[in-house]
């Protein structure tokens, strides 16, 4: 019988847990991300026992399912560096460059794998691509920008839509670009950090993941950078 997608999320879960469990102490701080595969992680974390003395949340919806845990949640202002950082992705390649932000946590996402000194990014293999865009691109912008933002984006080559009822943990929008073949991630996404009224961008390819866990039907694969 095949696996289900929430065995799968919760199968690449663990196996992220195995990978940082030997590198825990209890002064570890880890990064948690945001999504249905980040929740899997945190509610493993929440019950392992492991050795380690908080979190900070790439969202607020993460933060208090930590804290349901009675896990830490701190402020990043509050924190040097991250050892870890766990998360998903709507998509990742082969050189583990990503999109992100279909939960509209990008921009902390961002904010928080920055932060980290290694990256666990944790999917199923439906994730997997060999070009990124399929998967609609989430771009983060400042509300007035709207319709300059869209332009821009149309411009490009895509074919931008604002995501409806939708506001940031940062109070602004969400717009999604379509028909994007995203050839060269870490051009594209300096060319749209470049676009007046962008707070941040869904690719992850400047700052890409460390280590890739993808599972599937035969088990756990790992990619390095
Ligand atoms: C949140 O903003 C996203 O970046 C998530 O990491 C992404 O949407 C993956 O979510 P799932 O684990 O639910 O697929």
């Amino acid at each position: 019988m095949s696996k289900t997608q929430d065995e799968l999320k919760r199968e690449v879960a663990q196996a992220a847990l195995d990978f940082i469990a030997p590198h825990l102490t209890p002064a570890s701080m880890l990064g948690i991300g945001t999504g249905s595969t980040a929740n899997e992680f945190i509610n493993l974390l929440g019950t392992s026992g492991l050795p380690f003395s908080g979190t900070v949340a790439s969202s607020e919806a993460s933060a208090q399912r930590l804290r349901d845990f009675g896990i830490p949640v701190l402020d990043l202002s509050l924190v040097n560096s991250l050892q870890f950082y766990i998360d998903g992705a709507d998509e990742a390649n082969g050189a583990l460059e990503l999109i992100k932000g279909g939960g509209a946590a990008l921009t902390r996402e961002k904010i928080v794998a920055a932060a980290s000194e290694f990256f666990v990014c944790i999917a199923d293999e439906s994730k997997e691509v060999a070009t990124l865009g399929k998967f609609p691109l989430p771009v983060e912008v400042i509300p007035m920008a709207e319709n300059i933002v869209v332009s821009a984006l149309r411009a490009m080559g895509g074919r931008p839509e604002v995501r409806e009822g939708v506001i940031t943990d940062n109070r602004n929008i969400i717009i999604d670009v379509y028909d994007f073949m995203i050839d060269d991630p870490k051009a594209t996404e300096t060319a749209i950090n470049q676009i007046t009224g962008v707070v941040c961008n869904g690719l992850f390819a400047h700052r890409g993941a460390d280590l890739l866990l993808l599972s599937g039907q035969t088990g756990v694969r790992s990619l390095k950078a």
